[in-house]
């Protein structure tokens, strides 16, 4: 019987791995313009890290991760995100010591044991950044604008951004009391989920998307209006940065993120045709998550996208770039005698430079012509006794049907010069 692949996974086939390169390209681009340095970490860590950095209680960690212990009795977890183990390495490699504000961005397959469907995938890739030790808002707007601008520059529209604030630990217990106040006399009506949660963590309740609880959860206060001054202030100076830069966004008070790591600033891009698994880019501030990871206290904030989720969107949109395999160069033989003159030839022409082909299934000349046709090959380059005798090639510009007999150095020089004409 034939071994499928995991459920929950991809494989990337040839065919579409140009649209993976293509999203990588813009992203490497967009981060240079910046200054994000990548940064690449293990795919898996110590279990330990993913349970201080996200939370026990968040339902990636209690319910989502690929956990195992190894050879030598360690527990180790896939990473289910990369932000935990960026931190790790900022700590472990003393990267503070180096700069006031280091600013990387990663990308990479993350795992989480989710219920795979259109847009959800148990191996995933996320691309993302993480700027550590700045606490002022501008580092938000900054990395806010990355998002967007890289969503642009791809060509997405229909995007919506949605901001609020989480509070920091000093207003947040003050406003999830006042939540909690609010659902008490509801909770027998919410769903088994966000009944368990009313206790460890109320405020996932807001981002249920079960309809008893949106519309039990409705009236429910918002934390912007339970903000402490420092909150307040932060997150109006980012409204204004944001606006002053030209970036349309909305206010969502119920978007609370999955993730426990998370203080003052949270935010999400949407691509909504994407149905319920719109969100294309999640983020925020974490101003206590190297702190809790063993570091200094240090003001941190970063994103990740789904590079699946922006794929379906580019398909949606019609956006995905061309895939060509077109080639400068098809050698073509007639027969064995010439093989090894034509495959010298293929060799020169690739160690120059030129993207060159030939026939390795013994094809004949007809057969090759239609190979040469199917890349397309820009030139074909034939090859019979009577061209090996003469030290040529018969050389067919596939474009313009024009054929010519080369000198075999020369066919190099003579590609070029058509070409560039
Ligand atoms: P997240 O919201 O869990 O945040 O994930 C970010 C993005 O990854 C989502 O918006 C979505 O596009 C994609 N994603 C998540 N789960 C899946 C899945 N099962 N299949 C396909 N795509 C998925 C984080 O991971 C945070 N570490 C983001 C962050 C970085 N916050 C601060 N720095």
């Amino acid at each position: 019987m034939l071994i499928t692949g995991p459920r929950g996974t991809k494989d990337i086939l040839p065919d579409v791995s140009g649209n993976w390169q293509y999203i990588e390209k813009t992203v490497r681009d967009i981060c240079s313009l910046y200054g994000y340095k990548e940064i690449r970490t293990p795919i898996f860590e110590h279990t330990e890290l993913f349970l201080r950095g996200i939370g026990e209680t968040t339902d990636i960690v209690s319910k989502e991760m690929y956990t195992f212990t190894d050879r030598g009795e360690r527990s180790l977890t896939l990473r289910p995100e990369n932000t935990a183990a960026v931190v790790r390495a900022f700590l472990e490699h003393k990267l503070y010591a180096e700069s006031l504000l280091s600013k990387m961005f990663y990308i990479g397959p993350m795992f989480r044991y989710d219920r795979p469907q259109a847009g959800r995938y148990r191996q995933f890739h996320q691309f993302g950044v993480e700027a550590l030790g700045s606490k002022g808002p501008a580092i938000d707007a900054e990395v806010i604008i990355l998002a967007v601008q890289l969503l642009e520059r791809l060509g997405l529209t229909d995007l919506n951004l949605y901001v609020n604030s989480v509070g920091c630990p000093e207003c947040r217990p003050v406003y999830r009391e006042k939540l909690q106040d609010y659902l008490r006399e509801k909770t027998t009506d919410l769903c088994t989920d966000c009944q368990s949660r009313f206790d460890r963590n109320p405020m996932r309740i807001l981002d249920c998307k079960k309809t008893k609880c949106t519309e039990e959860s409705a009236g429910a206060p918002h934390i912007v209006d339970c903000l402490c001054d420092d909150c307040s202030t932060h997150f109006e100076q980012l409204k204004s940065l944001l606006s002053a830069a030209g970036i349309h966004y909305v206010l969502n008070p119920r978007l609370v993120r999955g993730l426990d790591y998370y203080t003052k600033t949270a935010f999400e891009i949407q691509y909504a045709p994407l149905g319920s698994q719109s969100a294309v880019c999640g983020g925020g501030r974490y101003d206590g998550l190297v702190a809790e990871c063993g570091g200094q206290a240090t003001p941190s904030i970063g994103f990740a996208i789904g590079i699946e989720r922006i794929l379906l969107a580019l398909e949606k949109q019609g956006l995905l770039p061309d895939a060509s395999n077109e080639i400068d160069v098809f050698v073509a033989p007639i027969g064995k005698e010439v093989q090894g003159i034509a495959f010298k030839l293929l060799c020169d022409l690739r160690k120059n430079g030129v993207t060159a082909d030939m026939d390795f299934m013994d094809r004949n000349i007809k057969g090759q012509m239609k190979q040469a046709n199917k890349y397309p090959a820009r030139f074909v380059a034939i090859i019979g006794d009577d061209e090996a005798a003469q030290g040529k090639v018969m050389l067919k510009n596939m474009q313009s049907g024009v054929q010519e007999l080369v000198d075999i150095h020369a066919v190099q020089n003579k590609i070029q010069v058509e070409m560039e004409d």
